[in-house]
């Protein structure tokens, strides 16, 4: 599989093949294998023995719309993003954003820290000086332990666990609580299995060592450890960069407004995650709680606009934990086709990859938002949904369409009853 290292004359009027010729395209560039080709072709998993082996009382698939969004250079590297989801317009989105930002910018991104979190908890101390003592004196023991014991493939592939911390809470009753934090560098993998097997491995020694009584253990999906940071620099006009510089400031003071500022960042990471195979609740979460860490809900990007340069400079900055190795990701084979399209060598390269996307999709949203409204690119992609929904044939869906777009052009509104009243007048019309 050779990778085609500039693919901007492949980009060109993708949007506009069919799925054969796009599938086809991708293999051209280099980004998938002729096995991945074949399977994509014959339509991707039918038999439900993988579905089997991942949970209980299967039944089937769902499945979901597979699809890539194209235009993007990150780090300097043109690449194909493989992206599972449902929601209309956030692939065209994506993909329209990162042309635009291409033409006259970058999107850099970085990975620091190298820890995710693993608590133990022990809900009432009795001597909260006592354990401290006895962690400060042990902590090296614990973490050999714990490295020698639980994780020693972690260790000789350059991870393990690296520090333990400890924390004291106060209890609304008065009494006191300690949370022992375990700080382990998963290496490729998302690491929530070795980190839950790490804490609760180091239960009975903590037990013992303190004589205090470990109540649960369990990793953290606040990994603030470990922050990935995606940064758009690019030249816009003064008035874009103005508007676009209030709607992050917006988002950064309302909670309420944060919240779907956020959502419209995740829209560009889950269907990522989904796509390689990655748990995108706990990224979800890990997010949301990084965006209310100072105990206000803000928002996890930042855009701001200097005048003199014309330059807008756009940052996402969060935990954003996921793994190349481990778990589904080596599985399913939609995944581990959607790694390779990716070209991806570490963890830290995909969490790169998914901040830049999420950060590109959230510029995509501020402009549309501060320029022509949400309802335009949405509704005219939604346009189709409608049409599907109201159940129209293949002949009937070009010239609903039509009219519904004109409806949307005129009213600035589309729903699903004008679908149903346009679909009875052409049924009607036809009759006569
Ligand atoms: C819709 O899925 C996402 C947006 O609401 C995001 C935003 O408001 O920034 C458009």
């Amino acid at each position: 599989m050779s990778r085609i290292k500039n693919l901007s004359d492949i980009f060109k009027g993708f949007s506009k093949l069919n799925l054969n010729q796009r599938i086809q395209k991708i293999f051209e560039a280099g980004s998938i294998n002729e096995d991945d080709l074949k399977f994509l072709k014959s339509g991707g998993l039918k038999d439900t023995q993988l579905g089997e082996k991942f949970i209980e009382n299967t039944i089937g698939y769902f499945q979901m719309p597979m699809g890539v969004a194209t235009q993007f250079c990150i780090d300097g590297k043109e690449l194909f993003i493989p992206m599972a989801v449902e929601e209309t317009s956030i692939i065209a989105a994506a993909s329209k954003t990162a042309k635009w930002i291409k033409e006259t910018g970058t999107i850099t991104t970085e990975v620091m820290g190298t820890d995710i979190i693993g608590q133990i908890q022990i809900g009432k101390v009795r001597h909260f000086s006592n354990l401290k003592n006895v962690i400060q004196k042990n902590k090296n023991f614990l973490i050999n332990l714990a490295n020698t014991e639980v994780v020693p493939n972690l260790v000789q592939r350059g991870g393990g666990v690296r520090d333990i911390q400890l924390r004291e809470l106060k209890r609304d009753d008065g009494q006191d609580m300690a949370v022992i934090h375990i700080l382990m560098n998963p290496c490729d993998a998302m690491g929530a299995n070795l980190i839950n097997q790490v804490c609760e491995f180091l239960k009975s020694p903590i037990q013992e060592l303190s004589s205090e009584t470990v109540t649960m253990c369990i990793l953290s999906n606040l990994a603030d450890s470990k922050i990935t940071r995606a940064v758009v620099e690019m030249t816009v006009d003064d008035e874009l960069g103005i508007k676009i510089q209030e709607a992050s400031l917006f988002a950064e003071l309302d909670s309420y407004r944060a919240a779907t500022n956020n959502k419209g960042v995740l829209n560009g990471i889950d269907p990522i995650l989904i796509a390689t195979g990655n748990d995108w609740r706990a990224v979800e979460a890990g997010i949301h709680a990084y965006a209310a860490r100072s105990g206000h809900y803000t928002s996890i990007t930042k855009w701001r606009f200097d005048k003199d340069t014309g330059g807008l400079r756009g940052v996402f900055e969060a935990p954003l934990i996921v793994g190349t190795v481990g778990g589904v990701t080596n599985l399913h084979p939609m995944a581990k086709m959607s790694l390779r399209m990716l070209g991806v060598q570490s963890s830290n390269e995909l969490s790169r990859i998914a901040a830049a996307v999420g950060l590109v999709q959230n510029l995509g949203a501020l402009r549309a938002l501060t320029t022509v409204g949400i309802i335009e690119g949405h509704m005219k992609l939604h346009i189709k949904n409608l049409s599907l929904g109201v159940g129209a044939t293949e002949t009937e869906i070009p010239l609903l369409e039509t009219k519904l777009e004109e409806i949307l052009t005129l009213t600035k509104r589309i729903t699903l009853s004008h679908a149903m009243e346009v679909l009875k007048e052409i049924r009607t019309s036809q009759r006569m």
